[in-house]
């Protein structure tokens, strides 16, 4: 059926250019996933506390492949993915991601993760205002939004550090290996 409102975003406004490296701050950029990052994605889907959120677990092969996807969403203009590195040699130390992107209404959801070693010193919030600012102001994207476990309460002070309000709860929304929970949903709106 032909829409008889035109969309957000028209297609193209996302892969219609090469996949950029941004800016965080002076120790961290987000920069696309190569294959030479492999062993950082096995390393994080092994640690218990993202396998906790984000229950997945990858070898090689896997993580080489789910790589491949990530990039490919870029093209497809269903989500974009980022690592977050060290600016100092470019070593992956997380993930900052938008896993969904709707052009038909102006959205995309986020998701992160950060490995152990490189938690607490704000590596995500940071990340999470500068891919923000940067997706409403260039890509043209007009709502963000974030989900989380109500229990992960970290998620949560993230989120409301890097002005996504709580909009509301999503009851019993989301299952996890402990049982269901309730899923906070916080938004943040292009201005
Ligand atoms: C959530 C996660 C990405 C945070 O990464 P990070 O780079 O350490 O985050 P930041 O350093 O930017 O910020 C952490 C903030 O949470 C706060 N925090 C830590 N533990 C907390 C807790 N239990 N309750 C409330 N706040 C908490 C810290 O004090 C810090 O806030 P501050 O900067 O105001 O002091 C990381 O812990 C992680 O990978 N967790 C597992 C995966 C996950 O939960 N992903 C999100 C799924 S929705």
């Amino acid at each position: 059926m032909p829409r008889v409102q035109a969309p957000a975003l028209l297609p193209g406004s996302v892969n219609g250019f090469l996949q950029p490296v941004l800016e965080v701050d002076d120790r961290f950029l987000l920069r696309p996933w190569t294959f030479d990052d492999v062993p950082v994605v096995v390393a994080a889907y092994s640690d218990p506390e993202i396998q906790r959120w984000l229950p997945y677990s990858y070898d090689a092969l896997e993580a080489a492949q789910v790589i491949a996807k990530w990039a490919e969403a870029w093209n497809t203009e269903t989500g974009a993915c980022w690592a977050i590195a060290n600016r100092s040699d470019g070593s992956a130390c997380g993930r900052l991601a938008f896993q969904t992107i709707d052009l038909i209404s102006g959205s995309a959801e986020l998701a992160y993760w950060v490995l152990p070693q490189a938690r607490g010193a704000g590596a995500t919030t940071l990340a999470t205002e500068a891919l923000s600012n940067w997706a409403f102001t260039r890509l043209g994207l007009h709502r963000l939004e974030l989900h989380h476990s109500a229990h992960n309460e970290t998620s949560c002070h993230i989120a409301t550090a890097a002005k996504f309000e709580l909009e509301g709860t999503l009851r019993s929304a989301d299952l996890y290996s402990d049982g269901w929970h309730d899923t906070h949903l916080h938004a943040r709106i292009g201005r």
